[in-house]
């Protein structure tokens, strides 16, 4: 099914202090003066409420990058769904694979967390991906499907929500896969969600995460179930985030 209306997604990741609100608003008024996609930034979430007040009013949603997956308890330095929302965020990314690597968050997990946001009337943002080696063993649709069916909560089936596709290979490298490697998974990632959790999931978005540039956007985005774009470096910046915007 084509998604009329794209989807596009700044994750600053540990990126920006104080300063950064600047780029926010220059986003912020740009975006308001000329109707545009759906657009969301998700900022580290010590800016969430500073973003908040900056972004009021506007058509920009905000966004937290992770939380616990209990609602409250001893969990020093976490940050849950909740406290999210109360900062003024209205979804999460959940499952990066930054954080399943270098935190080792299992699929079980991610669905927790998953089950957390919803539960604080949050969107979740469900990251999956292969990593390199995965790939050249021929098994990126394997793990990509499998990482959609762990990763997707029974409570998400009524709820809106996105899945992204992130090559692991392709964060932060300027590598990008082909579009028919892209078509591929994303067909895939679309048959799991479905599988998982019934006909009405179709109509959630498939982001395409990894690399994407100003001058790669609008190709990927016209690629079949690509729904979207989670962007990683190019969000940081305005400027850069907006000619994405623009092409989608
Ligand atoms: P880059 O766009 O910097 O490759 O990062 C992608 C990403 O991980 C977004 O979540």
């Amino acid at each position: 099914m084509k998604q009329s209306v794209k989807f596009i997604v700044g994750n600053w990741k540990m990126h920006g202090v104080s300063a950064a609100v600047s780029e926010a608003l220059a986003l912020k008024e740009a975006v308001d003066a000329s109707p545009m996609c759906r657009i969301a930034l998700c900022p580290p979430a010590t800016l969430t409420d500073r973003m908040r007040a900056a972004l009021a009013g506007g058509r920009v949603e905000l966004g937290g990058q992770d939380c616990h997956e209990k609602a409250s308890g001893a969990f020093t330095g976490s940050v849950s769904a909740e406290m999210l929302a109360d900062a003024g965020a209205t979804l999460v990314i959940l499952g990066h694979s930054e954080r399943r690597a270098a935190f080792g968050e299992t699929d079980a997990l991610v669905a927790a967390k998953a089950e957390a946001a919803i539960a604080a009337g949050l969107e979740p943002i469900i990251c999956v991906g292969e990593t390199l080696e995965q790939r050249e063993a021929g098994q990126a649709v394997s793990v990509v499907s499998a990482q959609v069916e762990g990763s997707l909560p029974d409570g998400l089936s009524e709820r809106p929500f996105a899945v992204a596709y992130e090559p692991v290979w392709a964060i932060g490298t300027g590598l990008t896969p082909t579009l028919e490697q892209i078509a591929e998974v994303h067909a895939a990632v679309r048959a799991a969600i479905v599988k998982r959790l019934g006909e009405a999931a179709r109509r959630a978005p498939i982001l395409y995460g990894g690399s994407v540039k100003p001058d790669n956007a609008a190709e990927i985005l016209t690629t079949p179930e690509v729904g979207g774009a989670l962007v990683g470096g190019a969000s940081l910046l305005a400027e850069d985030f907006l000619k994405i915007i623009r092409a989608a």
